[in-house]
């Protein structure tokens, strides 16, 4: 064989390797994006992503449980007397012994599920601060700060943000909580992540609306699992 061709036949080789290596890395690169881009995975005790984000580890101190919960109609078309997020609540409030502070809205949430919808979607194209009605609880008390809302609108409460702009809770523990009706954690826990970033993040829990009423042992056997 020539020379020439030899060349020839070597840098064809090369090319090939070449443009082998780069479709690799660009379907390795596109399956990691669609693995980002997709939704919290669901699984009521091993599903949050919302972990640790500070080195050391801050002492754990009394606790303090905040939630938003709405009573009334919901989608599963029935009347609840207490809220979902409320039952979640109350079940870490029985295994912590920590103390519990519920955001009330100064103006509530209609009984009626899609009116309810109809205010939550304009409040959160607006990105309204709803006022909240209770006093806010002295935060400088707390090490650890349980936060649990309902998603709303793929998002939190627009409540929760009011509660969120008005309590700094950097350089606490901070751990969210929520009820949704399928989407898991939607679009929340970068949200909190962003407002305090200097809090040191633990592993939360989501779980189907319907199902929290009976969720005492999941809750029970994830604390355990977070050291509370
Ligand atoms: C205004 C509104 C918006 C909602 N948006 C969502 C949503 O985007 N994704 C979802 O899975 N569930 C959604 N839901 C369902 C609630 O998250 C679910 O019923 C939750 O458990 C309610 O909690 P609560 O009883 O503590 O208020 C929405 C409910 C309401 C009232």
């Amino acid at each position: 064989m020539k020379t020439k061709n030899r060349k020839f036949i070597f840098i064809s080789l090369f090319a090939i390797l070449f443009i082998a290596a780069a479709a690799f890395d660009f379907a390795q690169g596109s399956l990691r994006n669609q693995n980002e881009s997709r939704p919290a995975k669901r699984n009521a005790v091993t599903n949050s992503d919302s972990s640790a984000s500070s080195g050391t580890k801050p002492a754990k101190g009394p606790v303090l449980i905040v939630y938003f919960s709405r009573a009334g109609e919901n989608d599963s078309n029935s009347n609840i007397r207490i809220g979902n997020t409320h039952w979640i609540a109350n079940f870490i409030a029985d295994k912590t012994k920590g103390d519990k502070y519920e955001i009330v809205p100064a103006v509530p949430y209609p009984k009626s599920y899609q009116k309810t919808l109809d205010r939550a979607e304009s409040e959160q194209q607006r990105g309204a601060r709803p006022k909240i009605k209770n006093k806010l609880p002295d935060i400088r008390r707390y090490g650890t700060i349980f936060l649990g809302y309902p998603i709303w609108w793929s998002e939190l409460p627009m409540v929760v943000r009011t509660f969120m702009d008005s309590v700094d809770l950097n350089g606490k523990t901070v751990i969210p909580f929520s009820t949704n009706g399928g989407s898991g954690w939607a679009d929340s826990l970068p949200i909190i992540r962003h407002a305090y970033p200097r809090a040191h993040f633990l592993r939360g829990f989501e779980i189907e609306g319907d199902q929290a009423s009976h969720a005492r042992k999941q809750v029970d056997r994830w604390l355990d699992g977070i050291g509370y």
